[in-house]
């Protein structure tokens, strides 16, 4: 085994769904017993939906309460109306927000209809929020084709914070169907950084499906380089990458 960070294989994307489920709704419990706030770093995307399933059932049929939540997402495309159709807060609230009792003013995601000028002051306190709570305890992660993670595209820095960024051609592509073209994919968007993403208590990295394999490989055998920045997860204390057999299928 030449693993750098710590792999877990599931028999599918539903097991090792719900296993991470499970890890959230231990902390939303136990900080509930003791009457505390549980502070989640959410995705979007393909990967995480089977999860927020998990999380929602648990909700109406375990009584599980997210009433002592907050969450922080991790991008959003810039520019974009919340109402459409790809915007990651429509996505929040479909999967997930609309079917638990979390508290409104406990939800935050990057604002894709800032005008330009106002971005990097949405952005420094979009990171003072996240301090001012505690920092966040449990970031879920998936990946891109390119190793993003969040939307920290090759190029970026370990130290780098919340952002505007320029999405690489290779996500835009993967986007395309979303959008219905590739024209229509934003060229940019506001994502958590890298130094935002490592300074939380526990990361999940999940990833489902051969079309990840090859970046899958590359995160958990390659050496730490800009070039994949999901490689920076290397140096987190406290990060473990959760994945089916097809996502494994390339690991030594
Ligand atoms: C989404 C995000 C991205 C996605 C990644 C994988 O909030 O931060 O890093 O996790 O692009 O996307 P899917 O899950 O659609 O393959």
């Amino acid at each position: 085994k030449f693993e750098k960070i710590p792999t877990h294989i599931y028999e599918t994307s539903q097991t090792a769904s719900k296993a991470v489920a499970q890890e959230i709704a231990g902390l939303i419990r136990e900080r509930a017993k003791e009457g505390r706030m549980a502070v989640l770093g959410l995705a979007t995307g393909s990967t995480p939906t089977r999860m927020y399933e998990e999380l929602v059932r648990m909700h109406k049929e375990e009584g599980l309460s997210f009433a002592n939540v907050i969450t922080f997402n991790l991008d959003e495309y810039f520019p974009i109306q919340p109402d459409s159709l790809q915007s990651y807060v429509r996505f929040m609230h479909e999967y997930l927000l609309d079917h638990i009792d979390i508290k409104p003013e406990n939800i935050h995601i990057p604002d894709g209809t800032l005008k330009r000028e106002d971005v990097s002051k949405f952005c420094s306190d979009y990171e003072m929020k996240i301090k001012s709570v505690g920092g966040i305890d449990i970031q879920i992660l998936g990946i891109g084709r390119t190793g993003h993670i969040g939307f920290n595209e090759p190029g970026s820095s370990n130290r780098s914070t919340t952002r505007l960024i320029t999405l690489d051609h290779i996500t835009r592509i993967d986007a395309a169907s979303d959008f219905f073209a590739e024209e229509n994919v934003p060229r940019r968007a506001i994502t958590m950084g890298v130094g935002t993403i490592l300074q939380s208590k526990k990361i999940f990295l999940m990833a489902w499906g051969e079309g990840k394999s090859n970046v899958v490989k590359r995160t958990v055998e390659g050496d730490i380089s800009e070039s994949v920045p999901a490689t920076y997860l290397q140096n987190h204390p406290n990060v473990e990458v959760i994945l089916d057999q097809a996502a494994a299928a390339q690991l030594t």
